[in-house]
């Protein structure tokens, strides 16, 4: 039985169920928990990505933290009870991940955690919580690189626990690149403004692309109203800046009287399927994000990232590691420097060590092997 229940989960998820398709040994029950539920934020990822439909979907929708966990939790033990599941495969590092990551265990089911190892170190975020939960519970864990086995062993998990195979990310990326690089950009755009405006020429390496979502940067305003005014002010007069723009960055920018000087400034685009926003990042002089697997996308695309974000549990991602990542935070000062900096750049394409599109098959051949 796998997981999953919020947007970066899908582009996990898909190349497993490929993988796992091909053993008609084993059977697969497909888990949603509906932690994200719109169209745009789930659906279209399924469809994009040839997800098979759930076999099961707990509806669980939005809330606090504690409501969303205690929700999945409840509903995910009444399916665990009627299927007894031999392992429940959970991906990454979201609410949904953590609640199905206990209740395996209190079901006495083994637990496979795929993108383990991750430490950004930052306990302010729910993710480090999400991720310690998970992997301090797991059977089997599957790494996507090195630095995440050595994270592990610091933290006293014994060697056989452990399966180093890769980032199962970039088996989408791969599979998906042709596709992706086939859309043309103007019209992509287009068909996906949030608003009718006129548009600049966007030639490729003649546009930026951001995306912010996360709460440490979009819940304050002291935190956000400068970033905001560098984006608006500087990179947006330097060159056409793209946002596709997650729910809870509209409503918070929306509350702190933000939203009419962005929407003038920047070009809003709605939430974008996976081929849409692999081809913007293909064609991107740079990227600012605050997204983890963008990070890892723009390493192996060798896209100048700026990290919105003051440290990282994707280290391998980072410039110091051969990566395209550099960790700007959000003090505008550093932003700005850093901006100078990687304009002059050149594209610097990465690929650490198993990034290469064969993940999904390493781990079924780990899992199949210990069924
Ligand atoms: C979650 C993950 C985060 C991931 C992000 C990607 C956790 C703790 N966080 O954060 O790691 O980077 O997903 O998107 O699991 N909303 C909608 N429609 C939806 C889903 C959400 O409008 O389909 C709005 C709701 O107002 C909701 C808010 O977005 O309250 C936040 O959604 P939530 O799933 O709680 O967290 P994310 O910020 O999306």
């Amino acid at each position: 039985m796998s997981v999953v229940g919020a947007r970066p989960n899908f582009m996990k998820i898909a190349p497993f169920c490929r993988a796992l398709a091909k053993h008609p040994e084993a059977t697969h029950i497909l888990v949603h928990t509906g932690q994200h539920y719109d169209v745009r934020m789930s659906d279209s990822f399924f469809v994009d990505l040839g997800i098979p439909e759930p076999d099961v979907h707990l509806n669980i929708g939005s809330g606090s933290h504690a409501e969303q966990v205690g929700r999945t939790m409840i509903e995910f033990e009444k399916v665990v009870r009627a299927e007894k599941p031999d392992w429940i495969v959970v991906v990454g590092d979201v609410n949904a991940t953590c609640a199905c990551s206990i209740v395996a265990k209190k079901e006495h089911v083994k637990l496979a955690h795929i993108e383990a190892g991750l430490r950004s170190g930052d306990m302010d975020m729910p993710e480090e919580i999400n991720r310690l939960v998970t992997d301090r519970l797991a059977d089997l864990l599957l790494t996507p690189d090195r630095i995440s086995n050595e994270n592990l062993r610091a933290e006293g998990v014994p060697e056989s626990r452990i399966a180093f195979v890769g980032n199962i990310m970039i088996d989408t990326l791969e599979a998906q690149r042709d596709k992706a690089a086939a859309r043309n950009v103007t019209e992509l755009v287009e068909r996906e403004l949030l608003e009718s405006r006129a548009l600049p020429a966007l030639p490729d390496n003649g546009f930026a692309v951001m995306t912010m979502h996360r709460p440490s940067n979009v819940d304050h305003i002291d935190i956000l109203k400068p970033v905001v005014d560098f984006l608006t002010d500087e990179v947006a007069s330097d060159m056409p800046l793209l946002w596709p723009i997650h729910p809870r960055a509209r409503k918070q920018l929306e509350e702190f009287g933000l939203w009419n000087k962005v929407r003038e400034r920047i070009i809003l685009l709605n939430p974008l399927g996976y081929h849409d926003m692999l081809r913007l990042n293909m064609g991107a002089k740079l990227m600012l994000t605050d997204s983890g697997g963008l990070q890892e996308e723009c390493c192996v695309l060798g896209t100048p990232c700026l990290t919105l974000r003051w440290n990282t549990e994707r280290p391998v991602t980072l410039r110091e590691h051969g990566g395209a990542s550099m960790l700007v935070g959000n003090d505008v000062g550093k932003i700005r420097a850093a901006y100078r900096e990687v304009l002059g750049s050149p594209r610097l394409p990465q690929r650490p060590e198993l990034w290469d599109g064969h993940t999904a098959e390493r781990i079924v051949d780990v899992l199949l092997a210990r069924a």
